[in-house]
């Protein structure tokens, strides 16, 4: 007899199939935000838990600083100190002795978890445990002065921040002369509905309302009556600890546990990420109720900080009854009533069922510095005398300066009640301003009488303070003939500590050994300004040094500006100078070597094999990066002036390092500087061109040429080509708006290219090339969007990739605000092809009058 399948059974098995694992989706959560890193280490981590944490090197673009150190130890035992799935993110550690910042691109906004690791590992150069310093986010303080004073200490800090931007960073601040350091860092989506916006109010009866104002720190989390619970078997990967340790009186308790499946979830109140069912599935009840016929409160103390204010929130599930209504019991929060004869049954409605109520205890309330959890029989006739509890979480709520240590804020502020001396300050103040005013009427009246003529007698520009420009011009009031390196050690840089030291003067004979008498053969690079050789200074290390061949009045300024920018300029995205000589009229520069040449031989012109997308990103992020913080980081805001695919230059790990600043200017923020028109060929902005007038936009344009030229793997100007494809740039941008780049991308890596991440990239580009400097975004914004670039075409390429899928995988929204600066260029450049060939031959004249 054979068995044969309806189909109504076989599609309803699937309906089946379908409605079960709706069900499962519902009591996991996936993070749309989801960061995890492992700070200092080499290959990517994977924990126990299933979690991989990514490696320094994917995460780079991330972090904005201005140097590269990187401590890491093999092997420490610190088996018995954590719990054991983590204890792989403290092997290793970044350091940082000058204020760094993670950027996070963050896809959805809400509360995020902030996970912090930290363990002073042993460095040969660098003593972490005596290291002092700050982290901060965009508005709250999360540790201020924050030592981790044992070798062998783990430190775990766990935060829940709402953000509300769409971007996120976590500022770590070295004290002075002291240093940073960082395990492992987690930012993370947490569910929206976690957090409400209210709670019961312990100390003044009633509701407190504001908690979405306030960020939270975890104090504590305790699985009462169970054993420890640890980030695998927790939706949200949190870590619950046993809470044995905190019960003052475990004579008159007793531990409950029933089974995980019998936890029942409500229709509304708990879900399974409120806390999985194993906290609700263990509880401490009071030892033989019936028997002993005493009444006592089981309590649990908590050491928590002073002078901040907490949110508890407490589980409770009714596993130990047999019957509804039977369980009436007080809970207490430092002897304050928390609930009066709570009846779990009439919340619940069942037995077995999750519940759990949020209270907030004012600062006022934590006299001596613990908090007090209580929970005994309400003295009513009916039900037994019992009372339970599951589970207890304390978290620390930011303070009046936003702060979680300290009363100084974000800024720097201190925030904090004023002291005696201060008021009594105030009061003098308040006396001067009344004085202030009454002069200031004496003065009105007066003037109203002036007598005849006063003007001639006295200026108004005798009243105008001289605006001081000497700070405006030391810049370039170093003379070329200035020899002592101690002109440098006074340049520093920004906040006055300079970890690589001041540039050092050479004697020409020590540059002749390095070069071997300046040997041809060591030639790497030729330019406008002379040649390049590579040289090999007396301990080992490899330097790039550029000899000026000094004729032109043109050379010699440009060796005086390139020294004089770089002398003050430290940027992990910079190439660093390492000292200088100008023995005997010489005029050479000793840099840092960059063993993976300039970026252009990459992409095109040689044999080398070509980079991937990622890398193309990447080193484009990098330049992004130099240039943003030439732009607005540096004291002075720099113009670069000639930003080409040859002037940025890749070390050993190809990361992006930009050079020559022999044009570079300083032209503040959103000025305008007149003067001549520099620059190369191709990559000239028409507008600076035709106007003469340079903004820190030019560098936008050339770096939005850059750009395309990275995407498409042909030179910039390619004369033998058709008229219209001549220029790169504006052959592109045509073609793009005919919705036909794609002909022209680099045929090597087109394929791999996610279509998302070009979407972006090639908006960037557009918005660069943009024929007005107004409309042209700056570079932030162009790093912003390279860098949501990236993570698009990080997220697609591990959907592509099975074996990464579990984790990382960074959904963005496409409704950022940044999408809304696209401006409408209404084909102008399109339309001019003409126009812009007139501009092109022009170019030309003034690039050949210049040698470059
Ligand atoms: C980790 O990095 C080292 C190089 O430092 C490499 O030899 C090793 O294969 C990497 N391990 C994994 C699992 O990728
Ligand atoms: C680490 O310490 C534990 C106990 O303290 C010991 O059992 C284990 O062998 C140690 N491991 C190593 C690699 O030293
Ligand atoms: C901390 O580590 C340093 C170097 O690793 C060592 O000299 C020192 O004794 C250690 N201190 C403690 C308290 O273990
Ligand atoms: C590191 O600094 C700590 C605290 O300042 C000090 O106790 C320790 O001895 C120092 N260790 C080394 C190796 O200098
Ligand atoms: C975050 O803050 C915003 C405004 O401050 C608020 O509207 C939002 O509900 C908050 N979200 C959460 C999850 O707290
Ligand atoms: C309940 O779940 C936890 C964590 O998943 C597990 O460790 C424990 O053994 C389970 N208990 C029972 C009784 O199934
Ligand atoms: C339980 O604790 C509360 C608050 O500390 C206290 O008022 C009450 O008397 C205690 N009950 C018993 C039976 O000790
Ligand atoms: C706080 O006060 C309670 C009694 O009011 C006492 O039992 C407890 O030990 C005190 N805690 C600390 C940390 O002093």
């Amino acid at each position: 007899m054979g068995i044969e399948k309806h189909p109504f059974v076989s599609s309803l098995s699937l309906l089946f199939i379908f409605a079960y694992s709706a069900c499962a989706i519902d009591s996991s959560f996936s993070p749309t935000v989801n960061y995890l890193i492992d700070c200092g280490s080499i290959n990517k981590t994977k924990l126990k838990d299933g979690r991989t944490f990514k490696s320094d090197r994917e995460t780079t673009s991330l972090l904005d600083t201005t140097e590269d150190i990187q401590a890491s130890v093999n092997y420490i035992n610190i088996t018995n100190k954590v719990s054991s799935s983590s204890l792989p993110l403290y092997h290793t550690a970044r350091l940082f002795t000058e204020e760094s910042t993670y950027i996070f691109y963050i896809s959805k906004t809400g509360r995020l978890w902030i996970r912090l690791y930290f363990l002073p590992l042993p460095h040969p150069s660098y003593n972490l445990t005596s290291a002092v310093f700050s982290v901060h986010t965009d508005h709250f303080v999360l540790l201020h002065e924050f030592s981790v004073t044992k070798n062998d200490t783990l430190v775990f800090k766990e935060y829940l921040v709402n953000v509300s931007d769409s971007r996120f960073s976590l500022k770590f601040k070295p004290m002075k002369n002291s240093l940073a350091f960082i395990n492992a860092i987690e930012v993370v989506s947490a569910p929206d509905t976690l957090i409400s916006d209210s709670a019961t109010a312990v100390a003044r009866l009633g509701e407190f309302k504001g908690l979405f104002q306030s960020a939270l720190q975890v104090s504590y989390r305790v699985n009462i009556g169970g054993p420890a619970i640890t980030p695998d078997s927790d939706t949200l990967s949190r870590t619950w600890v046993s809470g044995a340790s905190y019960n003052t009186f475990p004579q008159g308790s007793e531990n409950v546990v029933v089974s995980n499946k019998s936890i029942k979830y409500p229709q509304t109140g708990a879900t399974p990420l409120i806390a999985p069912n194993f906290v609700y599935a263990t509880a401490a009840e009071m030892k033989d109720p019936k028997i002993m016929q005493s009444n006592f409160n089981l309590s649990w103390m908590m050491k928590v900080e002073k002078s901040y204010s907490y949110l508890i929130r407490l589980h409770f599930c009714d596993i130990v009854s047999k019957a509804l209504n039977e369980l009436y019991f007080n809970v207490y929060i430092n002897g304050m009533v928390g609930v009066s004869s709570l009846d779990l049954s009439s919340q619940t409605k069942a037995l077995s069922t999750a519940y759990y109520q949020d209270f907030v205890l004012s600062e006022s309330a934590i006299a001596n510095g613990s908090i007090l959890v209580q929970v005994g029989p309400a003295n009513l006739q009916q039900g037994t005398a019992n009372a339970i509890l599951n589970g207890i979480e304390v978290m620390k709520m930011s303070n009046c300066a936003g702060s979680f240590d300290g009363l100084v804020s974000v800024d720097g502020k201190y925030k904090g009640p004023t002291n005696k001396a201060i008021k009594i300050a105030a009061v003098c103040g308040l006396g001067l301003a009344v004085m202030g005013m009454l002069l200031l009427a004496v003065t009105i009246i007066r003037w109203h009488k002036r007598p005849q003529g006063w003007e001639k007698r006295k200026t108004i520009s005798s009243w105008i303070i001289p605006i001081n420009s000497t700070c405006k011009t030391s810049l370039f009031s170093m003379k070329s003939s200035c020899r002592s390196s101690s002109t440098f050690s006074s340049h520093k840089s920004r906040n006055g500590h300079s970890p690589r030291g001041p540039a050092r003067f050479f004697p020409f004979g020590e540059l002749q050994q390095a070069t071997h008498n300046f040997d041809e053969r060591g030639v790497i690079g030729v330019g406008g300004f002379g040649k390049v050789y590579l040289g090999t200074l007396e301990d080992g290390k490899k330097v790039a040094i550029k000899r000026g061949n000094g004729s032109t009045e043109q050379g010699i300024n440009e060796f005086r500006t390139e020294l004089n920018m770089l002398s003050q300029l430290r940027h992990r995205h910079l190439v660093s100078l390492i000292g200088f000589c100008d023995e005997n009229s010489e005029m050479i520069i000793v840099y840092e070597y960059m063993a993976n040449g300039p970026f252009r031989s990459h992409i095109y012109g040689s044999n080398l094999p070509p980079l991937s997308w990622k890398q193309r990103l990447e080193i484009c992020i990098g330049a992004a990066r130099g240039l943003h913080y030439l732009h607005t980081g540096a004291a002075q805001s720099i113009t670069h002036r000639d930003v080409k695919t040859t002037n940025i230059l890749l070390d050993e790990n190809y990361v992006a390092k930009v050079s020559d600043f022999g044009l570079s200017k300083v032209v503040p923020e959103k000025a305008q500087v007149s003067t001549a028109v520099k620059g190369s060929f191709g990559y000239l902005d028409p507008e600076y061109f035709r106007s003469q007038q340079l903004t820190q936009k030019s560098d936008v344009y050339s770096f939005g040429v850059v750009l395309i030229e990275v995407l498409c793997a042909r030179p910039v100007i390619f004369p033998t080509l058709p008229r219209e494809q001549v220029n790169l740039a504006d052959w592109a941008i045509q073609q793009h708006r005919r919705g036909m780049l794609h002909k022209l991308i680099d045929p090597r890596i087109v394929d791999t290219i996610s279509a998302e991440s070009l979407k972006k990239y090639v908006e960037a580009a557009d918005k660069c090339l943009a024929d007005h400097g107004v409309d042209r975004p700056n570079m932030g914004d162009v790093l912003w969007h390279l860098e949501y670039a990236l993570q698009l075409h990080e997220a697609a390429s591990q959907i592509n990739e099975p074996e990464d899928q579990s984790v990382n995988l960074i959904a963005f929204q496409h409704t950022k605000e940044n999408d809304s600066i696209e401006a409408d260029h209404s084909g102008a450049q399109a339309s001019d092809v003409s126009d812009t060939t007139d501009v092109d031959s022009a170019f030309s004249q003034v690039v050949n009058m210049h040698g470059r």
